[in-house]
Parts: C-alpha cells; structure tokens; sequence
C-alpha cells in the first residue's frame, strides 16, 4: 500500500481502549476524556478481520496501544490471535509498564515482540504526582518482568520543562544499567501537552555530551528514532553482571569503540583506564541494545526535525476510525464497513482509497485546518 505521495505504509497502530489506569499530567484531561460506549468500540474479531485484511494489503507491523492497552480485558488473546495472522512480521505493544508484572510472560508466550514502556522519571514521589497517583515500582517490575520473560523492551522518555529534566541523566543511567534502549520524545502540542513545555532534542543532546561525552550517530533503523551511543554510558555498571560498579562512565565494552570517530580521548583519561578497557572488551551484555554491546539513546523528534517524508504508519483508534495521521483527524471510518455486511475486498478498497488523502506531514509548528481534537489517550502516540 502507497500513499498518493509513494510513501509505502506497512505500519499500523492500534489503539484497543481509551481507557487508562494513569493520569500522565500532560497526556490526560484532569477530569479524563469523555469514554466510548462499549458498543462502540471494536471487538477483538473485528480487529482480527482487519488486521487480517491490512496484512494481505501490505501491512507486517502492528502495535497495540490505548489509553493504556493492559487493562483491555483478554488482550493476552488479542496478541495470541494477531500474532497468527499471515504477514505480520512484528507485533509490539505501548504500555505504561503498570500492569506488565502479571503478564509479561503470557504476553511473550502469545507471541509479542517487544514493549515499549514509557518512564519520565525514576523519582518516587514526582512519578506519583506526574502520573496521578501511580506507583514507579510497578513500572520497574514491569521492565524486569518483561526482559526476563524474553520481551524486547525500549524505554520512552518524554522530557518536560519543570517536569523531569534532572531525571534525563539517570534515566540513561537506568537503561544503562537494565539494558535497554532509551528514547527521548519530543511532546507534541496535542490535548493537554499544550500547556506544557518540552524539551527539544538539541538541549537533551547538550546535556548528555556534557555527562557522557560526544554522542556518536548510529545507523538508522528505518523508524523515526535517531539513535546515538555515548562514551560515558555502559552497561558495563551493571551489578547483575557481577562487574564492578564502581567502573560507570567507562567507555563502551564494543571493542570497536576505541577508534570511534568524533570521540576526544583525552576527555576520558583516567589512570588506568585503558588497561581496564582492555580488559572487557570480551564481556557480552544481556540487553536489547541492537549491537548486543552497548546501549542506546534515541532521538524521536517531530518538532526539530520532522520525519513526516520517511511516515511508514497508520492508526486505527478504539472505536474504529483510521486516522491517517497523528495530527489530523482526517482518515476514514471502518467499524461501520466491519459491521455492515462489506467483504473484505471492499473494506481494502476503502483504506487504500483513503490513504491518497494521507497529510504530507504534520502541522505543529504553524496552524492547522484540521485540527486533531483527540486526545493523545485516545489515540495511543
Ligand atoms: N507528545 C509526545 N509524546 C506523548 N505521549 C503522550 N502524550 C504525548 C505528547 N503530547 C507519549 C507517552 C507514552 C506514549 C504513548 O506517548 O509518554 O510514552
Ligand atoms: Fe499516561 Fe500513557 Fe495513560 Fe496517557 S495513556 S495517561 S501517557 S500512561
């Protein structure tokens, strides 16, 4: 499938609930959003059927996300029958990591990839008043629970004027530490967001070559993430791996690292550190890290650096309207083709038509004719 811009979309995101068991500040309305009436929202044979059609149409990746996609009951089945349909090659999910614990190992075992979990801050107490009320060490149990059941887990970050800037540093730290990627959002003036501000991708690149030293560029994976790796920051600190932690803020174990371009050596001159250096190269990391070695920090960056050209996605909010971008709400109804006797054939028709009318990119920067009025729960990111 094309877009009338030839810009090929094998990416759809599902939102299967509007509902949420958080109240992120700058996501959620303080009195929530106005919820859909059960009898509106897809049932799960609805979303096969469709997933089922996308796929012969061209579509090979799906994730699921809400509100918060977890508390949608019987989604371990949902994952189960998605993960059978011919073509889909990867199936992921969006999760505030809340619920994880429980169900990480049903989830995998139905056949997830990977989840992203997203985590502002590693505080306590700002997690508690940023979330409206939820409990940081669920989330945390949710990552582990989720790498030690096979997922594939990245961590999503988006930072936040007077919110979570001091927590940038150790969240990389986090992710060094549990080995996973990171990435860095920039918030979208959507909804509630607008009366925030966030922090553009310049500024956390300025503040983590201070800490971490020059980031180098790695190569890009197809997604609307940069990503980058950090002098300073190792898995190597990792307790489990039985290494001293005391060595944080040494170089990477890659043994390519040593010749990476752009890095000052004499920034990291400690004595004895290349002997130490020397020493691990060997040492192989349990993360997710892409090259296994080394973690990674990504950029996702819709205001400074729009990736609009490369949209590979579509998405399908919980009562059924394909939305054909994030910022606009043009797209194309479809429960009522699922519920009104339409073969699939003429529901395909029906998408492929509506994707020549996919925006060429979004709008936040100036304003919009038509502008999104969902909230970014209701529409999953
Ligand atoms: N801009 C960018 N990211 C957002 N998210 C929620 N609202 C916004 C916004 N306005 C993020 C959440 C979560 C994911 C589902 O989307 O933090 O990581
Ligand atoms: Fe927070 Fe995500 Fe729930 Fe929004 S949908 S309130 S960002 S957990």
């Amino acid at each position: 499938m094309h877009d009338s811009l030839n810009r090929k979309i094998t990416y759809l995101r599902i939102s299967i609930t509007d509902l949420c068991n958080l109240r992120c500040i700058y996501c959620m309305p303080k009195n929530g959003v106005k919820l859909l009436r059960h009898e509106d929202i897809l049932t799960f044979e609805e979303i096969e059927r469709l997933v089922s059609i996308l796929a012969a149409a061209g579509i090979r990746k799906v994730r699921l996300t809400g509100g918060e996609p977890l508390v949608r009951r019987g989604v371990t089945g949902l994952v189960g029958k998605l993960s059978a349909v011919s073509g889909i090659e990867g199936l992921h999910m969006t999760t505030n990591g809340i619920l994880l614990k429980g169900m990480a190992d049903e989830l995998k075992k139905a056949g997830l990839q990977s989840v992203n979990i997203s985590l502002d801050t590693l505080n306590k107490e700002q997690f508690k008043r940023l979330s409206g009320g939820g409990n940081l060490a669920d989330v945390i149990e949710g990552i582990d629970a989720a790498k030690a059941a096979g997922l594939k887990v990245r961590l999503n970050c988006v930072p936040v004027i007077g919110y979570n800037e001091r927590d940038i540093v150790s969240l990389c730290e986090f992710a060094a530490e549990k080995g996973t990627d990171l990435r860095f959002i920039e918030l979208m003036p959507i909804g509630e967001a607008v009366a925030y501000r966030g922090i553009d991708t310049a500024r956390i690149m300025e503040i983590l070559s201070e800490h971490f030293g020059e980031g180098e560029m790695l190569r890009n994976d197809g997604g609307p993430a940069v990503y980058y790796r950090f002098p300073g920051m190792n898995p190597g600190w990792n307790g489990s791996q039985g290494m001293d932690p005391g060595r944080s803020g040494l170089p990477g174990m890659d043994p390519e690292w040593n010749e990476s371009p752009g890095m000052d050596p004499g920034r990291n001159e400690s004595p004895g550190m290349d002997q130490r250096r020397n020493e691990s190269p060997k040492l192989k990391m349990s993360n997710d890290c892409e090259d296994g070695t080394i973690v990674r920090i990504g950029f996702i960056s819709p205001l400074s650096e729009s990736f609009c050209d490369r949209c590979n996605r579509i998405r399908l909010t919980a009562d059924g309207y394909l939305k054909l971008c994030l910022h606009h709400s043009i797209g194309v109804d479809v429960r009522t083709a699922l519920r009104d006797g339409s073969d699939d054939e003429c529901i395909r028709e029906l998408i492929t038509n509506a994707l020549n009318n996919k925006p060429s990119s979004h709008d936040f920067t100036a304003g919009v004719s038509d502008p999104e009025n969902r909230r970014m729960v209701q529409i999953g990111g």
